[in-house]
């Protein structure tokens, strides 16, 4: 133990368990790559406004959680809080929406939000994230749920409930709000959540609490102000979302925690998470690209939660298929050996194989619970006189069978051994 440890609300990911974390990174992207979107990275901080402009000044996240900083330059800036602002900057800046739409990027990274940290909730925390700019069409809402939804499956979770709103535009969405405000003025509520119905009245149908939720019955709901268009336009992702087998639930008082959405919006909760039970969420958001200065720019995504999506793995106690551990372990005995075998894993390392090496300068006994503890299915031992004889010894470290094998046929012995040709 040092003096120091990670900063309160943050964790390290470590060995074995952090496999679990590549795994899910990998299991959320390969759905996205195989659908045709790019890769696209932006830098960890932003300028404050984006935020503030793209997520919402009324929101917890600009109000309430985002790192800001100002540098010796005079620039204030924060730490990205979410990824679709800075993705559409960065998209925007690069001109992407001049060339052939809709341009589809996908990202995985870290993010920060100065949250009470509980379990699930993190100051650090990280999301695999797609966005599709420059469409208005459906298909692009039901291709991104049915994508996650995909990448949920693969990873054999079987809890994960996809939640379905629309908030509609800004045709129907004035009208609703209007409504919304003079049903809850009438309501029996504390300064704050008085003040929030001015500001950000969709927000109060979130609220968590008991005594709110209670006067809630009866609350207008947008899917009841929606126009013709929102109407026909859901009814569409509906269908297609049926179509491909989604089960989804209705959720007429789903709101997100960002200003930006417009039309679909949607969550992903898994059940066995207790009160952070949203293992991803996203939605449309049309407007957004006009919030920051861009132009007019149809455009949809969403965000899954890493961290959230390994705690439901451990909910369901899945462990998921893992990258390759070690496979091969080599413990020399002698300088000369030690020289042949660090050759050797190299070689197999350059054929595709797990290899490692006893370091150190071990003997034979530590050198052979090096190799247990690695978990690999074969030891390579040799010492002096197999080199003479110019072979290594190879152990099956399950059986304990032990022979020896030339040189120049090891490595197809052990490809043919860890890769069997399917019959
Ligand atoms: P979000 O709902 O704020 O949406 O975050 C997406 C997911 O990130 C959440 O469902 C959750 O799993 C995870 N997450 C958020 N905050 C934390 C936290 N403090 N600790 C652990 N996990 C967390 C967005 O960020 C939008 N940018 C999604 C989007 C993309 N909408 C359109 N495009």
């Amino acid at each position: 133990m040092s003096t120091f440890s990670a900063p309160r609300g943050t964790y390290d990911l470590i060995p074995p368990d952090s496999a679990d974390f590549l795994a899910v990174r990998e299991a959320m992207a390969a759905p996205l790559r195989r659908a045709g979107y790019g890769y696209i990275e932006t830098p960890g901080f932003e300028q404050v406004e984006l935020f503030s402009r793209g997520v919402g000044e009324s929101t917890d996240i600009v109000t309430k959680e985002m790192y800001t900083l100002t540098t010796k330059g005079g620039d204030r800036l924060a730490l990205r809080p979410e990824g679709t602002a800075s993705v559409l900057r960065a998209a925007l800046e690069a001109n992407l929406h001049r060339g052939a739409l809709p341009v589809k990027l996908w990202y995985s990274g870290s993010y920060y939000r100065y949250e009470r940290p509980q379990a699930g909730r993190y100051r650090h925390f990280s999301q695999v994230g797609a966005e599709v700019l420059g469409a208005e069409d459906p298909a692009l809402d039901a291709e991104l749920i049915i994508l996650a939804a995909d990448a949920y499956a693969s990873l054999g979770l079987t809890g994960v409930r996809l939640l379905l709103n629309s908030l509609g535009d800004r045709e129907c969405r004035p009208g609703y709000r209007t409504a919304l405000q003079d049903f809850l003025r009438g309501l029996d509520l504390d300064e704050d959540t008085r003040r929030r119905i001015e500001v950000n009245p969709l927000r109060v149908l979130d609220d968590k609490r008991e005594a709110v939720q209670r006067q809630l019955t009866g609350a207008p709901l947008m899917r009841d102000h929606l126009c013709e268009a929102c109407k026909e336009y859901h009814e569409q992702v509906r269908e297609l979302l049926t179509g491909a087998g989604i089960t989804f639930e209705d959720d007429p008082k789903l709101v997100r925690g960002l200003d930006y959405y417009t039309r679909t919006t949607f969550e992903f909760v898994h059940d066995g998470l207790g009160s952070q039970s949203a293992v991803g969420g996203g939605g449309r958001y049309d407007g957004l690209s006009e919030m920051i200065g861009g132009p007019a720019l149809p455009a949809v995504g969403w965000a899954l939660g890493v961290d959230r999506t390994v705690l439901a793995l451990r909910a369901e106690k899945i462990a998921p298929d893992l990258p390759r551990g070690t496979e091969v372990f080599a413990v020399p005995l002698g300088e000369d050996a030690r020289r042949a075998l660090f050759a050797l894993v190299t070689e197999l390392r350059r054929a595709g194989v797990a290899a490692d090496f006893a370091y150190g300068g071990k003997g034979m006994k530590n050198g052979m619970k090096s190799a247990d503890r690695s978990g690999a299915r074969f030891a390579l031992v040799a010492g002096e006189r197999d080199l003479a004889e110019g072979t290594v010894q190879l152990k099956d470290l399950a059986s304990g069978e032990q022979s020896p094998v030339g040189l120049g046929a090891l490595v197809g012995t052990l490809l043919a051994a860890l890769r069997p040709e399917p019959s």
